[in-house]
């Protein structure tokens, strides 16, 4: 077995506040030893290894977990986008002009362009990452793009219930009725989740529960997307069925926020869709401070969010939604892993995965004393040199499909 040493950290985030300061465990000076792909020891610098990699004063960050990403898609909305910045409001119209395209597109184009996408995820400090379907909308191609979906993580999920598909225009429950009988009998082998998106134009409650029970009794685990255009049942619905994460959020109201900070549900905050969708902002502040459980997450789409940036959903969390720098990390790595119910991610303590991120910026002062733009230069432009080592993300063996693994670009 080699030890790989990361040495001479300015500042380790930890995540574990049992190692270090404050609620990111931040250890100062340190190293991270790490072996077989995991930590085994985290402590002050100078431990020894068969391999050394000087951090250099930098910071050391676990991996971000990105819980909420589209990215096996074909095809392009330029023009949507174009609309939008011309005062069109985004409803999700969308997703069936990606779903033509990418029925349109053969299996290994859309593995190559999920691949691509990967890889940029990567080249932003992504180490672990979540990939819906969503955009086959019948039996053949959510199943195609749940095989795709799991060429790159073990984080798959079975989104058929996403927007209703042409064929099935104006009969949503009969669209339900496929997306419960035969087409999550053929996801449910291939996914690990199942989700639905409870919004107004797209499923009410009633059938994003009929979704989520089936999807339970097919022994996935649920996640929902809601209230993301409005207030709705979304959250509600989540909290009452238990799901891992509801995402979007960017509508609350107080019953919302106290439902959800009784539960175990984690609220995913997705800035960069309201960025692109010209929302307004959740109110993460008043989430946060009610107890809340928070993630960031890139749901990189190529309709409301074309992105596979962690570090600028960091920054709009910190620039517009008021989180502090330490808050907005946190939920971009500890948060997403709580989403997706891992505990061996989003954090570096001895037993965790050793997905790391290197900057060439000490994190601590950029945190406390530049502005959040400072913090955004940190992440990307001066940081993120390499995840140590790589992830092991990668479909396992026993799934079926199997297919090319995602390697370093
Ligand atoms: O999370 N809201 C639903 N799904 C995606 C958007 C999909 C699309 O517009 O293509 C989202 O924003």
């Amino acid at each position: 077995m080699t030890a790989l040493v990361i040495d001479n950290i300015g500042s380790l985030v930890t995540n574990d506040p049992s190692l270090g300061q404050g609620p990111l465990g931040i250890v100062a000076d340190a190293s991270v030893v790490i072996e077989d792909d995991a930590v085994v020891a985290v402590g002050k610098a100078g431990a020894t290894g068969d391999e050394r990699l000087d951090a250099e004063g930098g910071c050391v960050l676990p991996g971000f977990v990105d819980s909420h990403t589209h990215l096996v898609f074909a095809g392009d909305r330029a023009a949507e986008f174009s609309a939008r910045m011309a005062g069109q409001p985004y409803d999700g119209g969308g997703i069936v002009v990606t779903t033509e395209a990418t029925r349109a597109a053969s299996t290994s184009e859309l593995d190559r362009l999920t691949l691509r996408r990967v890889h940029e995820a990567r080249r932003h400090g992504t180490t672990t990452l979540e990939i819906k379907s969503g955009y086959g909308l019948d039996v053949a191609n959510e199943a195609r793009c749940l095989d795709v979906a799991g060429h790159h993580t073990a984080e798959t999920t079975f989104l058929g219930a996403h927007f209703v598909p042409p064929e099935h225009a104006g009969r949503p429950d009969e669209y339900i009725d496929l997306v419960c009988g035969e087409m999550l009998a053929a996801a449910a082998g291939r996914a690990r989740w199942i989700d639905a998106f409870c919004e107004t134009g797209a499923f009410d409650a009633d059938q994003c529960r009929r979704v989520l029970e089936a999807g339970r009794a097919a022994g996935l685990g649920l996640r929902l997307h809601g209230n993301q255009l409005g207030h709705g049942p979304g959250v509600q619905l989540a909290v009452e069925c238990g799901c891992a994460s509801v995402d979007h959020c960017t509508y609350l109201s107080d019953p919302d926020i106290e439902a959800l900070a009784a539960s175990d549900t984690v609220a995913t905050f997705l800035p960069a869709s309201d960025f692109s969708t010209r929302q307004p902002y959740p109110d993460a502040r008043r989430a946060i401070d009610a107890g809340v459980t928070v993630a960031i997450a890139s749901n990189c789409n190529p309709g409301s969010s074309y992105t596979t940036s962690i570090p600028f959903c960091v920054a709009l969390a910190v620039r517009d939604m008021h989180m502090t720098i330490d808050e907005a990390v946190q939920a971009a790595t500890l948060g997403g892993a709580q989403a997706l119910r891992r505990g061996d991610v989003g954090r570096l303590s001895p037993g965790s995965a050793g997905q790391a991120i290197v900057l060439d910026a000490p994190f601590g002062r950029a945190g406390r004393h530049h502005s959040q733009q400072s913090t955004h230069d940190a992440l990307t432009r001066r940081g993120c040199r390499r995840p140590v080592p790589e992830p092991a993300w990668r479909r396992p063996a026993d799934r079926p499909g199997g297919g090319p693994r995602s390697r370093w670009p």
